[in-house]
């Protein structure tokens, strides 16, 4: 696939530093498996403290190396506090406004400098499942349950499955090269007795998620979409030059392309484009891969909700239908739809060839709020159903008689409409809806009552899935299980109405943010294994082992994906050989390094001796905070080195800016984080006698 780049098999370094890495990895990995085992525990006494020292001594000694892995784990054990679970919740903290790479460096350096004189001074479930919780089940029953095995019953052609060569394919050793046409041929299933270990994740996924009743033929969509979410960190094209080969060979059909503010808006939409969007050429080059990977490309272009890209600027205020967020678009302003208009013809300009358009229309928080909708619903007798419909019909009418393409767009805001009010507007008649929802199980998520509503209404519906960007505003490290469970919901769910709708396919939706200012979120390179997964599920109307295997193979896995997200197993030594293989290894890496981070930061040593009552007073234990500290130079080291390879490994995939805003919110928030630490600790140690108590009342902070 990508010859003459070499892995760097996440170690470029040799010898001892090689092995110091080693080490450090290990006990970052030890620590990590312990935090989880120690998160049930309610407790720690204060007695503790002296073993808890004596333990980070020796780990960061590099002693448990040589000790068996449960001793370890025994003393390790003491130095985690207690409800120091959801490393999650803490993750992309990054109060602390990092400076790039260099700002830190030139800290660390004058700290080292500081040294010589010994003294110093001193981040929803989903936004989009949040976005929806008012639905609640009310009918789970009449659902065909889907069962696993229908891998058997649908037959080997669909699947593109074989029944032999299973030795041969277990043994088959890992792809060298993304040129495997014919992957999916290779045959499957082990008999049960010989399923190894890793599958058996898979094996309970599929049983809980799928209750074995006699087998329904499961639904499979025609179309399958890999959504693009693009704002504000564009993939280099070379970059999709390799991914839409694998995307045609792993079962997509098309692309669902959100461009937001990456498109090349020219003449008086130019503001539009951010400054490092794609040009006009870069557009040609996605639509030229595209179809020589016989992908259909779908634009997406936010017309009503979601605008912030292009209502922050000042001179479109007037267009907001809140002066203060640039969230939704005023439908009622005359401007408005001409704003529209000139966007929706400069992307159809430069995609040829395409049927469809997305026209977004999800999430719009802001409604008959202005002055002029107030008054114009006022006048009308109108509610704000009345406001959403008419903007959606203008729209897509434009869309449907300007330019003859379908229009599709986001279901939520329809979930509460009645539908004696889309029959009023002809709803039906000129849009095809998308009914998103990200949810592990979504007969829980999407009552019925939702489904029949929109059969009085639509024949020809889509629906969207999630296969990354939606477990978390600042997740940067995929929960396949969670994605792979949403498809397999999806597959009942589409089973279960294939007969009250033509379910025109499904769009795997990848976010890369939540929205317009908010932080990346897992970026494709990184959620690749789990698109990958989630799209042969779909294809397949199911997931087994073989097809963990075989996708595994393809995107040259040393060993099988495990889909269960946890920073408690080995990294691999190396990444995986897809494109953008490093920058999913890398991930993983600083996910195993933030769990330890978090770990050091929970350390009784700093809870106990480093607050800021403690700073206020300089009064604290120098040999505490002294035995802290032993872990603050490896983890600093581990991270700075994780960091720069981060930065080689995304720089394969995205631009510069891009590189340099996951660095600086992902890893140099922490370094920053972790350097204040040091210095506050550095500062209280250098103090040799304290006051008598009671200490000061509440002196300022130096
Ligand atoms: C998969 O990963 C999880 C979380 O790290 C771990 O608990 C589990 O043992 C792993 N499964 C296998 C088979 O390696
Ligand atoms: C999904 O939710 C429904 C309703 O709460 C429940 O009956 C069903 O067992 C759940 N399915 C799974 C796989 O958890
Ligand atoms: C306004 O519309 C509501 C229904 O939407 C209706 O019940 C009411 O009578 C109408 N009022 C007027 C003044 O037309
Ligand atoms: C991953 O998703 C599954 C299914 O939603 C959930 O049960 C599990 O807790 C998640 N794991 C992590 C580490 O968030
Ligand atoms: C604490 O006292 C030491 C020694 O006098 C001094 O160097 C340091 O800056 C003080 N730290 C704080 C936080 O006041």
């Amino acid at each position: 696939m990508n010859p003459g780049r070499n892995r760097k098999s996440g170690m470029r370094l040799r010898g001892p530093a090689r092995m110091a890495v080693l080490v450090v990895g290990t006990v970052a990995i030890l620590f990590v498996g312990v935090k989880i085992f120690t998160a049930t525990k309610s407790k720690v006494t204060s007695s503790d403290d002296g073993q808890m020292m004596a333990a980070a001594q020796s780990l960061i000694k590099g002693d448990q190396i040589r000790n068996p892995r449960g001793d370890v784990q025994k003393e390790v054990q003491l130095i985690y506090r207690p409800g120091g679970e959801a490393v999650e919740s803490d993750k992309g903290n990054a109060g602390h406004a990092g400076n790039m790479i260099r700002k830190y460096e030139e800290e660390e350096s004058d700290l080292r400098e500081d040294k010589a004189g010994s003294l110093h001074k001193a981040h929803p479930e989903s936004k989009k499942a949040d976005s929806d919780q008012g639905y609640e089940a009310e009918d789970n029953k009449g659902l065909p349950d889907i069962k696993m095995s229908r891998l058997s019953a649908l037959g080997d052609k669909k699947a593109g499955l074989s029944q032999q060569g299973d030795e041969a394919f277990q043994q088959q050793p890992i792809q060298q090269n993304m040129d495997v046409a014919g992957v999916f041929n290779e045959p499957a299933i082990p008999p049960v007795a010989q399923v190894p270990e890793w599958a058996l994740d898979v094996q309970r996924l599929a049983a809980s998620t799928i209750i074995a009743k006699p087998p329904t033929l499961p639904f499979i969509p025609p179309a399958k979409l890999v959504h693009l979410d693009l704002k504000g960190a564009p993939p280099k094209i070379s970059y999709f030059k390799q991914m839409f080969p694998l995307y045609h060979k792993l079962g997509a059909t098309g692309l669902l392309i959100e461009y937001e503010d990456m498109f090349p808006y020219a003449g008086e939409l130019q503001d539009l484009a951010a400054g490092n969007a794609y040009t006009p050429d870069d557009i040609k080059g996605i639509v030229n891969l595209a179809r020589e990977n016989q992908l259909e490309i779908i634009p997406l272009i936010q017309t009503f909700g979601h605008m912030e890209f292009v209502l922050k600027y000042e001179k479109y205020i007037a267009y907001r239908e809140n002066p203060k967020t640039p969230q939704a678009i005023c439908p009622r302003m005359p401007f408005s739809m001409k704003l529209i208009q000139g966007m929706l013809d400069q992307v159809i300009a430069m995609h040829p060839g395409i049927r469809y358009l997305h026209i977004g229309s999800d999430e719009v928080y802001h409604l008959g709020e202005c002055p002029t909708c107030k008054q114009y619903m006022a006048k009308g007798n109108l509610t704000k159903e009345d406001l959403f419909m008419e903007h959606i019909v203008k729209v897509a009418s434009y869309v449907r008689t300007e330019h003859r393409l379908t229009p599709i767009m986001w279901d939520d805001m329809y979930r509460h409409i009645q539908s004696e009010v889309f029959l009023k507007y002809k709803i039906g008649d000129l849009v095809e809806p998308m009914v998103w929802a990200y949810h592990p199980n979504l007969t829980q998520f999407l009552h019925a009552g939702i489904w029949d509503q929109y059969a009085k209404v639509f024949k020809k519906v889509w629906v969207a899935s999630s296969f990354k960007g939606a477990t978390g505003i600042d997740q940067y490290v995929t929960n396949i299980t969670h994605h792979l469970e949403n498809h397999l919901s999806w597959l009942q769910i589409m089973t279960a109405y294939k007969s009250a709708f033509s379910f025109q396919g499904i769009a795997l939706t990848g976010w890369q943010r939540y929205d317009h200012f908010a932080v990346l979120c897992e970026l494709l390179p990184v959620a690749t294994p789990s698109l990958a997964l989630c799209l042969q599920t779909v294809v397949n109307g199911g997931i087994d082992p073989n097809i963990v295997n075989r996708v595994s193979n393809l995107l040259g896995f040393a060993t099988p994906i495990n889909i269960t997200l946890g920073p408690d197993r080995p990294l691999p030594e190396s990444a995986p050989h897809f494109p953008g293989g490093d920058v999913y290894h890398e991930a993983q890496r600083l996910y195993r390094l933030d769990a330890w981070a978090h770990g050091f930061e929970h350390l009784g040593n700093f809870l106990g001796f480093l607050t800021p009552y403690q700073l206020r007073r300089n009064f604290s234990s120098v040999s505490s905070l002294e035995a802290g500290l032993r872990q603050y130079a490896p983890l600093v080291d581990a991270l700075k080195a994780a960091r720069d390879d981060a930065a080689e490994a995304l720089w394969g995939v995205y631009d510069g800016h891009t590189v340099a805003e996951w660095l600086e919110q992902r890893i140099t928030a922490t370094l920053d984080r972790l350097h204040a630490m040091k210095r506050s600790a550095d500062s209280l140690i250098a103090r040799r006698t304290w006051p008598r108590r009671p200490l000061d009342a509440r002196p300022p902070l130096q």
